[in-house]
């Protein structure tokens, strides 16, 4: 068997397969180590010099294989690592890590049930729980149904297609309307795919201005649907935010779907960020009004930390995926098929190859229960109350607003900015502190947090955590770590 053939022999591969498995095991123990640094920072023409990137016609031996994948590995940033907090997923969960593994070996793809049955099972089993969870009708009964999507963002652009559907056939009776002319409506903190996707399926979107912690105004949102009708135009559908990006905050879901019920207007949810709170029952309050939407995006590998990519995108409108998106495709989808074909899954997606993103997010969820989901968020929450209380008491910190979610947003002020806060120049140099700090922290591995400018304010940092191996003595590490750094800035 030779090495250009695609598949295993144990005479070629399983040494070198087993030295890689040993070498990835060390790797996951050595990534989440306080240890070792978040990143070894190398220029682009620096680590050129290290991994030899180009392609060649012979192949490499096995062990320079080995080599190479060592060094993947220690240039790569180690998103697991407690001190990792530069975007909304992080950690290294050893059951996903093993889901994931799994899912590589099997190297599936859903569509069918005859290609994929344990999967297909799965796939049911996680959305019918999660549609449980979300839209419980109190009765005991469950609607809908839903999809794994290949991340939010997609997510999110399924459910404006799904919305002008909707609208078109129940709203409009059919009639056309240019899409140009459907309006849809998300708040200006909203995530940029709905911008995207606006553009890509041809529909305004208007955004709605949003308060001081970063809340969609219901007043604004009734006003530019007016507005937009007496243009003549059609709104159809409200993108509402559970969990913003930056501020963390979550939109009014009641007062919203009280004005998408007036209008006949489709309430998509996006809780990409936020949905993983319907684990737990001291905080899932914040997403109270949720089972009112049309459709809602969750993304596991978010605030679950299950490894990425794990998003759905639910709908309490039991039939509209297939409705919207099924074609006839007869090499795939025979109707002949000698078991039912209600299980070949795959005609409801937009896809057609698919990843299992399931199996990790199963997996995981069989490791820990449902409490176990349950303690990791109220752990999270915890460790960002704390985070909030220690930037009010330090006088080097300043927070940006108030927020109840996982995000803290906040300014380093360092010494020199400290006594000068009436200096004509104080929001310039203010805005030039977290991109500095960001340099000296990234060049040291020692943090990574990330930072942005909103609405006029000058660039802040931006604490988020999904990890729930981080400890009450790495918040403290933070603040000290940015002291340090901070110390010398002017
Ligand atoms: C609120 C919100 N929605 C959607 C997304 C997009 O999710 P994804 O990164 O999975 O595409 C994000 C990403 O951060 C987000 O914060």
């Amino acid at each position: 068997m030779s090495d250009w053939q695609s598949t295993p022999c144990v005479e070629r591969h399983k040494e070198f397969l087993e030295k890689l498995i040993a070498t990835l095991i060390d790797c996951t123990f050595e990534s989440v180590s306080r240890e070792n640094p978040v990143l070894r920072w190398r220029e682009p023409g620096h680590l050129e010099d290290i991994i030899n990137f180009k392609l060649q016609e012979e192949p490499r031996k096995q062990d320079t294989l080995l080599e190479i994948a060592s060094k993947v590995f220690k240039y790569s940033v180690k998103t697991g690592h407690p001190y990792f907090m530069n975007q909304l997923f992080s950690g290294l969960d050893p059951y996903g890590l093993a889901g994931q593994w799994l899912t590589d070996t099997l190297n599936c793809s859903i569509y069918t049930y005859e290609v994929a049955p344990v999967l297909t099972l799965m796939e049911n089993t996680v959305i019918t729980k999660l549609l449980s969870m979300f839209y419980n009708e109190g009765n005991g009964s469950t609607l809908g149904d839903g999809l794994f999507c290949p991340g939010g963002s997609f997510a999110n652009g399924t459910a404006i297609n799904l919305a002008r559907f909707w609208f078109r056939k129940n709203v409009q009776n059919e009639k056309h309307i240019p899409s140009s002319n459907l309006v849809l409506f998300a708040s200006e903190d909203a995530h940029y795919s709905t911008l995207k996707w606006g553009n890509v399926c041809d529909v305004k979107v208007v955004l709605v201005k949003t308060d001081k912690y970063g809340r969609m105004d219901v007043n604004d949102l009734r006003d530019d649907i007016l507005q937009e009708q007496r243009k003549g135009n059609y709104p159809f559908c409200v993108t509402a935010t559970a969990g913003t990006t930056v501020l963390g905050a979550f939109d009014p879901l009641i007062e919203i779907a009280d004005i998408c019920q007036e209008f006949n207007m489709w309430l998509h949810v996006d809780a990409a960020w936020g949905g993983g709170l319907i684990f737990s029952k001291r905080h899932s309050v914040l997403l109270r009004g949720i089972q009112r939407a049309d459709s809602i995006l969750f993304n596991p590998h978010k605030l679950l930390a299950v490894p990425q990519q794990c998003s759905l995108l639910l709908t309490k409108h039991k039939c509209i995926f297939k409705e919207a998106h099924s074609k006839q495709v007869p090499y795939l989808f025979q109707k002949d098929k000698f078991y039912s074909t209600d299980l070949d899954v795959g005609n409801k997606y937009l896809q057609c190859g698919r990843r299992p993103d399931v199996l990790k997010f199963w997996f995981m969820w069989q490791a820990k229960g449902t409490s176990g989901f349950e303690k990791h968020v109220d752990h999270l929450m915890t460790l960002s109350a704390l985070f909030k209380e220690e930037v009010e008491k330090r006088d080097s910190f300043r927070l940006v607003t108030d927020s109840c979610f996982i995000n803290v947003c906040f300014w380093f002020i360092p010494p020199s900015l400290r006594i000068q806060n009436a200096s004509y120049d104080y929001k310039k140099r203010l805005n030039e502190v977290a991109p500095k700090l960001k340099e000296k922290m990234t060049k040291r591995g020692s943090l990574m947090i990330n930072y942005q400018p909103l609405h006029g304010k000058p660039n802040f940092f931006r604490f988020v955590i999904q990890n729930s191996g981080v400890k009450i003595p790495d918040i403290f590490y933070v603040f000290d770590e940015l002291e340090n750094l901070g110390e010398n800035l002017c």
